[in-house]
């Protein structure tokens, strides 16, 4: 099978490896017709290189047909056509029962002390080869993929296994519901869903940030209230006051991460692990951390006074400092961690009919075959050609 394999910092190849087979009886292969590229794609490509291994297969956002299953796959058929979540988990744990599928106990990373193995993410959660493949194997296939009906394109149904229940939860744990104000800092896809999702929800209120003019077009065509970065100054907090009755918002979601621009003493602490040897900069990234918070400061200063943080974006590192005193003054409450994809599927279903209620048909921006795959992840990482959602499709 072609896959999209890691290689180095800046440097994915599709090469040919063997075709997966199945290895345990609760395990699936399927074909992948449509998969997507992610903004935690770019974490890997990039500043958790340390993690990586040279031969990794990447990409967490597939779905397809199902080629194969164990003899303990009976909820699935060969032919069925399916989406498969980003996480890896068993749905009969402790914690799948809580719907805490990240955290799936039967699947949890022990010796790296992290959660739920995921797909195409690294020695720290499994080092599971990923779906931007031909072909992948599903551990935990018994109760991993989704089923979704024949008839409309992928792109209905293909961002259930990230996009949209990240989104989905994103906006949950902020706490936004009708009538409150919501502030969706970065507007790549998952700060764009999270938008649609809390219009969606009639969130009274919902101003989105970036800096990038075609990220704030879309979401402007969305109903949002865009402020682009580059017209503010450094006073971001100030503009939003005056949006939000002087106080700042109830909520905001950090759909950022540690991609966040404007930090260069973190920009030079990541060229360096860049020129270190893996094992010393996989030690300075985890111990001394050097990660760029500045998309979560910001979240700090925006939100109101006894208002919740929702963080999508993923962090990493121990030591950066955080603003505890204001964050205990201002009485603020955070949430995060990565998607429970499951939990979320019953609820985000019904809006993916033919309505299309979220916009799901036209969400992409490109649709590549996966040969174009060094190409894409360049361009999706300096943001050329308009490019805020990659969906690859193999076989093409
Ligand atoms: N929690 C989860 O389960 C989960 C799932 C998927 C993705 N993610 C994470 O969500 C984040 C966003 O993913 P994406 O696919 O939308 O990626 P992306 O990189 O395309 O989007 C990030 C956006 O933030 C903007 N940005 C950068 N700095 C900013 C700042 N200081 N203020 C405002 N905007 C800023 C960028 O211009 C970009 O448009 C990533 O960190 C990704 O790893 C988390
Ligand atoms: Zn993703
Ligand atoms: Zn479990």
């Amino acid at each position: 099978m072609r896959a999209v394999v890691w290689h180095g910092r800046r440097d994915v190849r599709v090469e040919t490896l063997p075709d997966p087979t199945i290895r345990q009886a609760t395990d699936a292969i399927v074909r992948i017709t449509s998969t997507g590229l992610c903004g935690s794609d770019l974490h890997l490509y990039e500043v958790m290189a340390p993690f990586m291994t040279p031969g990794d297969v990447l990409g967490h956002e597939p779905m397809g047909v199902v080629e194969a299953v164990g003899s303990a796959v009976t909820n699935l058929a060969v032919g069925d056509r399916v989406v498969i979540p980003f996480n890896i988990a068993c749905g009969a744990c402790w914690m799948c029962e809580r719907g805490l599928q990240s955290q799936c106990e039967t699947t949890q990373q022990r010796e790296q002390g992290t959660g739920a193995a995921l797909f195409g993410y690294t020695k720290l959660y499994g080092q599971v080869a990923g779906g931007q493949a031909e072909l992948l194997r599903v551990p935990q296939a018994q109760y991993g993929p989704i089923k979704v009906p024949e008839g409309p394109a992928d792109d209905r149904y293909v961002y259930l296994s990230d996009v949209l229940p990240t989104a989905w939860q994103a906006v949950h744990y902020a706490g936004a519901r009708a009538g409150s104000s919501l502030v969706v800092l970065g507007l790549g896809p998952i700060g764009a869903m999270s938008c649609r999702v809390a219009r969606h929800l009639a969130v009274e209120r919902v101003i989105g940030v970036d800096l990038v003019p075609e990220r704030l077009d879309r979401s402007r065509r969305d109903g949002v209230d865009v402020i682009d970065l580059n017209d503010v100054d450094g006073d971001l907090v100030e503009r939003v006051r005056e949006m939000t009755d002087g106080r700042g918002p109830d909520a905001v979601i950090d759909a950022v991460g540690m991609e966040a621009h404007g930090s260069g003493g973190a920009q030079m602490a990541q060229t360096l692990t860049g020129l270190l040897p893996d094992r010393l900069a996989e030690k300075l990234m985890s111990k001394a951390g050097v990660d760029r918070l500045a998309a979560l400061r910001t979240a700090i200063d925006l939100v109101r006074r006894g208002g919740t943080i929702s963080l999508a974006g993923v962090y990493g590192g121990m030591t950066d400092p955080l603003p505890m005193m204001t964050m205990f003054d201002k009485q603020i409450q955070i949430r995060m961690g990565q998607a429970n994809v499951k939990r979320w599927v019953d609820d985000i279903l019904p809006l993916l009919g033919d309505d299309d209620v979220l916009g799901v048909d036209d969400f992409a921006t490109h649709h590549l075959p996966l040969e174009q795959a060094p190409d894409a992840y360049s361009m999706f990482q300096q943001k050329r050609d308009g490019a805020i959602k990659v969906v690859f499709r193999p076989g093409t």
